[in-house]
């Protein structure tokens, strides 16, 4: 059928298939779907359970094919407020935005949306006035963009038919667990992941960077892990170190490991043309390159100069690319950073790689040509980079991963990436990319990791600081001391800038940033369980206010103030006015000095929750459980519950079985209140947790008691 879409003459295409794949989740596919032309590298497998779709089932796509591009939109009824698409500037409510799916390198972004950020997530969550909620997922890599009107859910693509996947379930968290049940979910973090992060671009000798490390431990603030960028390299040649500057890795990692600090470091994607260097020369025996259209090698500039790029949709290039890490792995180093894997290329090379670059426009300036060729293999077609090119990150990420876990298969890997695709989180981590040291732009990191958990991205977290240009003390005082509630806390500076660690500021603000620290290694009984939630059901660690109350329309919008779980509202000291759920909410002091120093945000615990919380630690290598504090705060019954999931902090002996959930329940009568709790798992944890705290926290007043899991656990209220 012939029609006009947005005054443009289009083919209407039918649905050819409609399934039932999971509860409340529907398949359709359109007529002449051919997954050679748009492979799915979204969801996790292939959906296996089938059924008819049930009688009464509303949400139904529209496809269009305008000029052989395929579109399809879901047209909405009623008031829904709209949320989702992913790596995204702009507000954390999406209705009336507009978003381009073309992974760019995009520094200093505006703060207003628009612009095309380092990642692709085909996905928004509608949320009704009644609080039930639905989703819709566009399974397609092929550049695109993103209508998000009040009125209709748009997707048009530059490329051939795709698939469309709907969740319609009873409310928004319910719809991120069937998004997990299509694409998966994060994989279980290393204990040492969810602690501060100190990095910049580039702390450029192992003297230096020893003398950060030390810096931390001499000055007791806390931190677990510290980043190599660029400058460890050997003239930017990945897995290589500059023998001077990095002459002995191992060494530096193995000081590292003995002050109880974990290193990650960077590996890109561009592998330097340079015959001789190891690894230009075995990629170019496997023959795994980018290609150009008429089939020789692509090559682009990045920091090394001429780059070839491995053509990650061949099975035998991830191969390749995974077995690189055995050795690099070998060197100490704990976890990868996969940077600038969009691809971004600052030039590319018309006539081979001797020969002055050339900057493309438009949107393939920054990056490959569309029609550079990528081979494919396995069950992904050969095509075109616009097919692609949104898939580059996330099929080296996968690849990374891999190659990671078969290096060290007794840990868990670490992976951070700044490109990816909805599905990615499987993999990597990741973080908001090359932010600005701005006031806006520290607001904005709030909605930006918020719209990154509503679309199945749970670890995440921007530059606190901001990376591009100067951190004013104030900034940075600011951002530290709400950022450390982020899922990924990470400071990061730019080349060029002013130093930007916790004490590079001045006494008050060392102090300032100690204290924000502190709090968040109290948390981390609390934030390892969110994760663990998030690895089993999908569920975001960092939520939205409105998650509280889905029927409180009033919430819909609110993106200064934020909850980690479901049981923590966390209030920025920036934030203006910000509306907050109505109930009980009992203020919660960390730190002796976090409610009266200016910078630190408000925390409030919810009626009904038991927070696990340990005691202050300079990193996760010393245990923080003694004691284990339990605040507690009850509901309008006297009654609360939480839990709390604590394992060997590494590994997978967790899977089968070495790991201890605690579900605690407490109860008023009278003027006591009981703790009881059930414990799953094997884990014998009588050495961890030898003691109890416990606070209860009521009307402003906290009532305190001690005892041990072998004991009665009880609170008088007097
Ligand atoms: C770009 C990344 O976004 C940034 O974080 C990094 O410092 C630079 N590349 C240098 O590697």
């Amino acid at each position: 059928m012939l029609c006009f879409l947005n005054g443009i003459r289009a083919q209407q295409v039918t649905i050819g298939k409609s399934s039932l794949v999971g509860e409340g989740i529907a398949e359709f596919v359109p007529a002449g779907y051919n997954p050679d032309e748009t492979p799915s590298l979204i969801l996790k497998s292939e959906p296996q359970y089938r059924k008819k779709l049930p009688d009464g089932w509303k949400l139904f796509p529209e496809f269009y094919s305008v000029n052989k591009k395929a579109n399809a939109t879901l047209k909405l009824e009623g008031n829904i407020s709209l949320y989702g698409g992913g790596e995204v500037t702009g507000p954390l409510l999406r209705n009336g935005q507009q978003i381009k799916l073309w992974n760019t390198d995009t520094g200093a972004y505006s703060i207003d949306g628009g612009k095309r950020l380092y990642q692709s997530h085909p996905w928004v969550l509608g949320v009704r006035d009644d609080g039930t909620a639905f989703g819709i997922l566009f399974d397609s890599t092929w550049k695109a963009e993103m209508l998000t009107d009040p009125d209709k859910i748009e997707f048009k693509t530059e490329g051939a038919l795709f698939r469309v996947f709907i969740i319609d379930r009873n409310s928004p968290q319910e719809v991120l667990k069937g998004l997990a049940e299509l694409t998966g979910t994060v994989s279980m973090p290393a204990r040492w992941t969810l602690g501060y992060h100190q990095s910049r671009f580039s702390y450029g000798t192992e003297a230096k960077v020893k003398e950060i490390a030390n810096t931390f431990r001499a000055k007791n603030i806390p931190c677990d892990v510290i980043w190599m960028d660029i400058d460890y390299m050997d003239g930017y040649r990945i897995f290589t170190f500059n023998p001077t500057n990095f002459s002995n890795p191992l060494r530096l990692n193995e000081y590292l490991h003995s002050k109880g600090f974990k290193s990650v470091y960077m590996i890109d994607p561009g592998v330097k043309y340079d015959p001789g260097y190891k690894i230009y020369d075995s990629g170019t025996a496997t023959d795994v390159w980018v290609k150009k259209p008429d089939g020789t090698d692509f090559y682009g500039k990045v920091w090394p100069g001429a780059c070839t790029f491995p053509d990650f949709t061949m099975p035998r290039t991830r191969k390749w690319w995974a077995g690189l890490y055995k050795d690099f792995l070998a060197k100490g180093v704990d976890g990868v950073w996969n940077d600038m894997n969009e691809p971004a290329v600052s030039e590319i090379y018309i006539n081979g790689y001797d020969k002055t670059g050339v900057v493309l426009s438009g949107d393939e300036s920054g990056t490959m040509p569309y029609n550079t060729h990528h081979r494919g293999g396995g069950n992904l077609p050969a095509g075109s980079h616009l097919l692609y090119h949104n898939a580059y990150g996330r099929l080296m990420v996968e690849a990374s991963y891999e190659g990671i876990l078969a290096a060290n298969p007794d840990k868990r890997p670490f992976l951070l990436t700044r490109a990816n695709l909805l599905g990615g989180q499987r993999f990597a981590a990741t973080w908001t990319g090359d932010n600005f040291a701005g006031e806006d732009h520290m607001k904005l990191s709030v909605p930006m990791s918020l719209t990154l958990g509503l679309s199945g991205q749970p670890f995440s977290g921007p530059d606190i600081g901001g990376f591009l240009d100067n951190t004013t003390p104030d900034l940075w005082a600011n951002w530290v001391s709400f950022g450390v509630f982020l899922p990924f806390t990470r400071g990061h500076a730019c080349a060029g800038t002013n130093d930007k660690e916790p004490w590079a500021f001045g006494k008050d603000i060392e102090n300032t940033s100690r204290i924000a620290l502190e709090r968040r290694y109290r948390l981390l009984p609390y934030l390892y369980t969110l994760f663990y939630q998030a690895a089993q059901t999908g569920l975001p660690v960092m939520n939205p206010v409105f998650f509280a109350d889905t029927r409180n329309l009033n919430l819909r919008k609110e993106e200064q103030a934020f909850l980690l779980g479901k049981d923590l509202l966390i209030v920025p000291a920036f934030a203006v006015q910000p509306q907050l759920p109505s109930g009980i909410w009992e203020t919660l002091s960390l730190i002796e000095g976090d409610t009266t120093d200016q910078y630190q945000a408000t925390l409030k615990v919810r009626g009904g929750s038991i927070i696990p919380a340990g005691k202050i630690i300079q990193n996760t290598t010393e245990n923080s459980f003694d004691p284990l504090t339990l605040m507690i705060c009850l509901d309008e019954k006297g009654a609360a519950e939480g839990q709390l999931y604590t394992d060997a902090g590494d590994g997978w002996a967790f899977r089968s079985g070495d790991y201890a959930l605690l579900t605690f329940k407490a109860q008023k009568k009278g003027d006591k209140v009981e703790v009881t709790f059930q414990k799953t798992g094997n884990r014998n944890i009588d050495a961890e947790i030898s003691k109890v705290n416990i606070e209860l926290l009521n009307n402003g007043k906290i009532y305190h008691s001690e005892g041990s899991l072998h004991g009665k656990l009880t609170v008088l209220m007097r």
